[in-house]
């Protein structure tokens, strides 16, 4: 049983959505459609794009660590249907309403792919002068919305198919203002109903746990950020052309990064008997320790949190008690020393701390558990490799505890139910 189209690839590449109240007869012979008024109506129909690889895991043991390791690849084939290499320039166009027209950006996503609009606020803020707010779908959809035609509504979402995601986008296109998708399943019924669609081509996501999926979608909401500040005169010829160079390096240092795969190996032995573990991270890391969290509960079933690492004061330090872990994402950025110092204050309160950065060398802490040197990159795309070691360390702990790493228990790829 299955909510996306992927479930009836064994059977068929031919696909038909039905609206609502719609009626379809299906026989050997033939098939017919009829609307809510019992009309005849003709459907059309799709044909699923091609993946080869949809149900084969290859030589991994499950389509998680498939997905995992798959992500030096798609991030290229997404860089390479985005980034016009000869003009440096970014291939979006027509765009539902110009971007020097529009006042503010809302981005609404469940789950993953609302951390990635919690990173994509910071990216906003910093390329543009534009007013940005974040939502969870599940609660814009009951809130009272002020909606403005001057908005732009964009939705992110893996399967397209997230209930609550979809109720925010009907609301949207009831209240008439413009909406847009980040989406990886292109024939989904979110993307069919934006007005305008960015697909994230990271191939079929079939582990629960959404990966490869996630960093496609920071990479499509980073792309589209620089393309708005371009359009709006907010970022100079140089830097764009700067960032779009940065942005073509981005496989290689995931293919990087993913080579921290046996260290991992060796801290979840260290973590897997806790009974809770902390991210913290400040400015860009903040949402990306969210992420992190969100993927050592779903798969290990472990309590994880994830805080800002400047909010500790305020009533999470009291949770920090002797061999608590906690991880540090610590990239050198403008928070650097900030978050060092939250990291000394951890320390003190006797937590088990992994240092997850890209400048160790100058870190002297004498109680530090583990250190994680990350590459180098530009600070803009520091989120992406933070992400790799917390997907990894989720994976193995769940894999020492040896829970289901595809399937965790209750929790279903697509949420298509409240
Ligand atoms: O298909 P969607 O991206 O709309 O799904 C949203 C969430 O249900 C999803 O990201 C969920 O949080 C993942 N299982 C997390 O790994």
């Amino acid at each position: 049983m299955g909510s996306d189209s992927y479930a009836l690839k064994s059977m068929t590449n031919k696909i038909t959505y039905l609206d609502d109240g719609d009626v379809c007869i299906l026989t050997k012979e033939k098939i017919e459609f009829y609307n809510s008024k019992n009309k005849k109506i003709n459907k059309e129909i799709l044909i699923l794009s091609n993946d080869e690889n949809i149900a084969d895991k290859g030589d991994y043991k499950d389509f998680m660590s498939k997905e995992i390791n798959e992500q030096k690849i798609t991030t290229k084939i997404c860089i390479k249907e985005y980034i016009d290499l000869l003009r440096q320039d970014i291939n979006i166009y027509n765009f539902p309403i110009k971007p020097d027209e529009i006042n503010k950006i809302i981005l609404i996503g469940c789950g993953t792919a609302y951390h990635s609009c919690a990173t994509a606020k910071y990216w906003f803020e910093e390329f543009t002068d534009l007013q940005i707010e974040i939502d969870m779908a599940s609660e814009f959809r009951y809130r009272r919305i002020n909606f403005n035609k001057k908005n732009l509504y964009i939705f992110v979402s893996q399967s397209g198919e997230t209930a609550d995601t979809f109720a925010a986008l009907d609301l949207c296109k009831k209240n008439n203002v413009k909406t847009c998708s980040i989406i990886n399943v292109v024939e989904s019924t979110i993307a069919r109903n934006s007005d305008f669609v960015l697909p994230i081509h990271a191939g079929p996501e079939i582990g629960v746990a959404s990966t490869k999926a996630f960093l496609g979608q920071l990479l499509v909401l980073y792309i589209l950020v620089l393309k708005i500040s371009k359009l709006r005169k907010e970022i100079s010829k140089e830097n764009y052309i700067k960032k779009i160079k940065d942005l073509i390096e981005l496989p290689n240092l995931i293919t990087e990064t993913l080579k921290c795969e046996d260290k991992i190996k060796i801290i979840a032995k260290d973590f897997v008997k806790a009974k809770g573990v902390m991210f913290l991270g400040r400015g860009l890391s903040f949402p990306i320790s969210l992420e992190g969290a969100l993927k050592l509960k779903e798969l290990s079933y472990l309590h994880a949190e994830g805080y800002p690492a400047g909010e500790m004061k305020h009533g999470p330090l009291a949770l920090i008690e002797e061999g608590l872990p906690v991880v540090i994402l610590a990239p050198r950025d403008k928070y650097f020393e900030k978050t060092i110092s939250n990291m000394q204050e951890v320390i003190a309160r006797g937590a088990k701390v992994l240092l997850i950065t890209n400048e160790s060398k100058n870190i002297i802490s004498e109680n530090l558990r583990f250190t994680l040197e990350i590459p180098k990159a530009d600070n803009f795309l520091t989120p992406f490799l933070l992400t790799i070691p917390l997907q990894l360390l989720a994976y193995h702990v769940a894999s020492l505890k040896n829970c289901d790493i595809d399937k965790p228990r209750n929790l279903a790829k697509s949420v298509t139910v409240e």
